[in-house]
């Protein structure tokens, strides 16, 4: 064998390894999963999105949200909560790759700028005007005066601004702060429809609110 043929061979062995390993070998292991079935209620686990929060996700994809937010909560096997994912209450589970299912690309995020949203949707707070559909246009619009010192990138091309005819909408944001000194009042600002899209996303995202049995627990507390 010459010295080039020994090169192709083991480019291609370079390749071919590659393909199992990244392509074959995970088809294996998660190819065949299929939704969990509750026998008694036939309910599925993972619930589908509604088509709303289906465009939603087209909305979060476009603007990077990706970037800043993971949605995944991870599971590391401290005994009793199973990790510090669990303790801040992202979720009440790990997430696991059936919990993706139903997502066309799935939006797992590597960077953790911002909090976990893999169960935004079920997210509670003491202060109840927090996390409603409300909070979520005003956090969109203005993160920083939402939480003081938010790095998030304010997301106001998602809302627009418009004279009010008649009666306020009840969608209209509760513009506080300097913005505020900006609007007449006269007008008012509304969510556009991927504003809605996107808070119906992020709503719906609930991926600890079903069992499922492969879930890892965590073990026992030990004195
Ligand atoms: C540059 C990074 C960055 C980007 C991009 C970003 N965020 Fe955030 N986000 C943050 C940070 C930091 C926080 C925490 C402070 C706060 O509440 O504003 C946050 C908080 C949030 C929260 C509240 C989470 C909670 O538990 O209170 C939601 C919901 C959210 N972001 C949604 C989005 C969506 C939707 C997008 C895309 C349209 C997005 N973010 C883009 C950084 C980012």
């Amino acid at each position: 064998m010459n010295r080039m043929s020994v090169l192709v061979l083991g480019i291609m062995a370079c390749f071919l390894t590659s393909w199992v390993g990244l392509a074959v070998t995970p088809y294996y292991q998660l190819g065949q999963l299929l939704p969990d079935t509750d026998d008694a209620t036939g309910e599925q686990a993972p619930p589908g999105f509604s088509g709303r929060a289906e465009q939603g996700r087209a909305v979060y994809a476009a603007n990077g949200c990706v970037s800043c937010h993971t949605q995944q909560v991870r599971f590391e096997g401290v005994p009793a909560t199973g990790g510090p994912d669990i303790e801040r209450e992202w979720g009440e589970r790990s997430t696991v790759a059936r919990d993706y299912l139903r997502d066309t690309a799935a939006y797992v995020g590597s960077q953790r700028v911002g909090p976990d949203l893999a169960n935004i949707g079920s997210r509670k707070s003491p202060d109840s005007y927090k996390y409603t559909t409300a909070w979520h246009y005003q956090h969109l619009y203005q993160p920083q005066v939402v939480t003081p010192g938010s790095a998030m990138p304010p997301m106001r091309f998602l809302f627009e601004k418009r004279k009010i005819a008649g009666q306020r909408s009840h969608e209209a944001v509760k513009v506080e702060g300097e913005d505020a000194k900006c609007l007449h009042s006269d007008e008012e600002i509304v969510p556009t429809e991927q504003a809605r899209q996107l808070v119906a996303y992020l709503q719906s995202l609930k991926r600890s609110s079903y069992p499922l049995p492969e879930v890892p627990t965590a073990p026992a507390a030990t004195e």
